[in-house]
């Protein structure tokens, strides 16, 4: 992993859009992974000022969200759906069509997961996935457990994410208890990844990713793993890393 931490959350914001733009310049036709969360939200403002601006071009690209929560309708206010129109889709020109984000009501749960897992192998896989991490080591909605699912799947959220996600919600009660996510096979075989980590509150997550080993309690650390990594922080998600940890950017 590359880690590279900067000084605000607008660094990061560019240094993500710049990985971004680089990857539509070079492959026109990329396939994004996406994220939700608040971590996303300023990186997605900046690729909206470049599109303004004329500097990237979407359409052509096609998008695979990471996660949706189950039981929320796509025009749910809190859907990652929702999320996903008003941060980003609705101003750009990736065409609808070529816009996936789990559905949070399928029918058959299972089958439907198989199918959203085939279809991204089909399209060639990921070239390029952006993640957030939760403060418990999640990554889209892989929470740490004995055992990870390698596909996309259903999973119960955990209390610590339900409760750090309340936030969104009116009441903590409303918060979804499941959630239907890529899994980590899926993230692992995006061809690159950048996670991005930002505020004080991920500061203990990030020096756990970097100084322990690949363990199912911290699903990002699975991360390591990965030829082509990423880690972008701000410097107080970067202010308990320690020894020397060498630094790209
Ligand atoms: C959510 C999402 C993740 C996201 C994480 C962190 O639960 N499923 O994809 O990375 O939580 O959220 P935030 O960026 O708001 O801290």
């Amino acid at each position: 992993m590359q880690l590279c931490v900067l000084e605000s959350c607008a660094e990061v914001a560019s240094k993500a859009a710049d990985h971004i733009q680089q990857a539509i310049s070079e492959k026109p036709d990329s396939i994004l992974g996406l994220a939700t969360g608040s971590t996303p939200i300023d990186t997605y403002k900046e690729i909206i000022g470049r599109y303004e601006q004329g500097k990237i071009d979407f359409s052509q690209v096609r998008t695979f969200n990471l996660d949706e929560y189950y039981g929320l309708a796509a025009d749910h206010p809190q859907s990652y759906h929702t999320f996903m129109h008003q941060q980003l889709f609705q101003h750009i020109n990736v065409p609808r069509e070529r816009i996936h984000i789990p559905s949070g009501t399928p029918i058959h749960v299972q089958e439907y997961c198989r199918s959203y897992e085939q279809f991204i192998t089909d399209c060639g896989g990921i070239d390029l996935q952006l993640l957030g991490i939760g403060s418990n080591g999640h990554i889209g909605f892989n929470e740490p457990s004995d055992q990870l699912s390698a596909d996309t799947h259903l999973v119960r959220l955990s209390e610590a994410t339900i409760e750090a996600n309340a936030r969104f919600f009116e009441r903590k009660e409303e918060v979804p208890q499941y959630a239907i996510t890529m899994g980590m096979g899926t993230i692992l075989s995006a061809k690159k990844i950048l996670l991005l980590a930002l505020g004080i509150e991920k500061a203990e997550i990030i020096r756990k990713l970097f100084d322990t080993g690949v363990t199912t309690d911290i699903p990002a650390s699975f991360l390591r793993l990965h030829p082509n990594v990423i880690v972008l922080v701000d410097r107080e998600a970067g202010s308990q890393l320690v020894g020397n940890i060498k630094e790209f950017c």
